[in-house]
């Protein structure tokens, strides 16, 4: 039987989110891989327990996460109220729309039509009233940006949201964004790109929006979909989500070049006493700009070894500069 323990606040740390009043784990999951109906559920239900046990309080979603689209939102709604209902106000649930969900011109994008649709969609499968964090999944440059974020800050205003967020965005329109949502009194509180120790592209502007403008910062594929772990130093194994045809690696992207560059990068954590995936975690975590990191894990194993990162956020910097040079090589 899995139980909640009672010193599951004890080695989180939690950071505001931006300027607001949510303080998020410093390490979150998400649900995009390994949660849907192709997965075991008693595997899944076994990581939400654990990682909540550890004080893992956020769990992000969004509409199409699977396979097939939606199941992962359902599973979680099971493992909800299957015991964790009760904790409903210690937890942090998001949920997202941008990526295709349905047929049709508005199944997709960031139509006012689409965004308030998906949430409703989105509540009905997780069996909640609300969500803590809404996002445009992604910018949609065909619908003004007024009328996407208009839809974000009227699923807050209808309660069926706390707060609004953006993924995927890029800096510039970020800032228009964030402007957008103050004059509605609905103020952006995250975005959410993806960032790792092989992907800077959030280092070029972005980042320097977002501390400017106060919204938070949550990483998505930390560990660049298990590239930066021991999974593929020596191959793809056959469980592995590169080997999965579900799965959003592609075998090609395991390639010599990357390898190389993975197990140069694995001396370095070795060097540091920690694992790569560890290493990559705590890399991210080192910048205060980045509130926390959303991780993706398939078994409870991997999830004990990354929350270990945290016991070493510290870099020199000998081991940063070795880090970009392992980059550029
Ligand atoms: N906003 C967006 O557009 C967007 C896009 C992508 C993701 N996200 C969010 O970010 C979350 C994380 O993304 P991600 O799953 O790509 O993150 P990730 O942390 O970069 O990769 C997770 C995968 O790495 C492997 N792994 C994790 N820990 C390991 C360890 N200690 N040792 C060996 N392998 C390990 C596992 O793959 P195996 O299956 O091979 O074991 C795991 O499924 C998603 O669930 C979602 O919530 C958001």
């Amino acid at each position: 039987m899995l139980i909640i323990s009672d010193k599951r606040y004890e080695t989180m740390l939690y950071n505001r989110c931006g300027r607001s009043g949510l303080k998020l784990p410093a390490i979150s999951l998400g649900l995009w891989h390994n949660f849907g109906n192709v997965d075991d559920f008693e595997t899944a239900k076994s990581i939400v327990y654990n990682a909540f046990n550890a004080g893992i309080t956020h769990f992000d979603l969004a509409n199409n996460y699977g396979p097939p689209p939606g199941s992962a939102e359902e599973n979680f709604g099971k493992i909800m109220a299957q015991g964790l209902k009760k904790f409903r106000d210690e937890v942090i649930i998001s949920t997202k729309a941008g990526y295709k969900m349905w047929e049709g011109p508005h199944g997709e994008w960031g139509s006012r039509k689409y965004l308030l649709s998906s949430l409703d969609q989105s509540l009905k499968r997780l069996k909640l009233n609300y969500v803590d964090i809404f996002y445009s999944h992604r910018f949609d440059p065909e619908t003004p940006l007024e009328e996407t974020m208009g839809a974000l800050s009227s699923v807050v205003r209808q309660g069926k949201a706390l707060y609004a967020g953006i993924s995927n965005y890029p800096a510039d329109v970020t800032r228009e964004a964030a402007a957008i949502l103050k004059e509605m009194g609905t103020p952006c509180l995250i975005h959410q790109p993806r960032y790792s120790i092989l992907d800077r592209q959030p280092e070029k502007e972005l980042l320097n929006v977002l501390a400017d403008e106060g919204i938070g910062c949550i990483a998505y594929s930390p560990l660049a979909q298990g590239l930066l772990t021991d999974r593929y130093l020596h191959g793809i194994p056959k469980d592995s989500r590169a080997a999965k045809p579900h799965g959003f690696l592609k075998k090609d992207q395991v390639n010599p070049e990357m390898i190389s560059k993975i197990q140069q990068l694995n001396q370095i954590a070795m060097h540091r006493k920690q694992t790569l995936a560890q290493m990559a975690i705590a890399w991210l975590l080192k910048d205060h700009r980045i509130n926390s990191v959303i991780i993706g894990a398939s078994s409870v194993k991997q999830l004990e070894v990354n929350l270990l990162s945290l016991q070493n956020l510290n870099f020199s910097p000998d081991e940063l500069i070795a880090i970009d040079q392992v980059l550029n090589s």
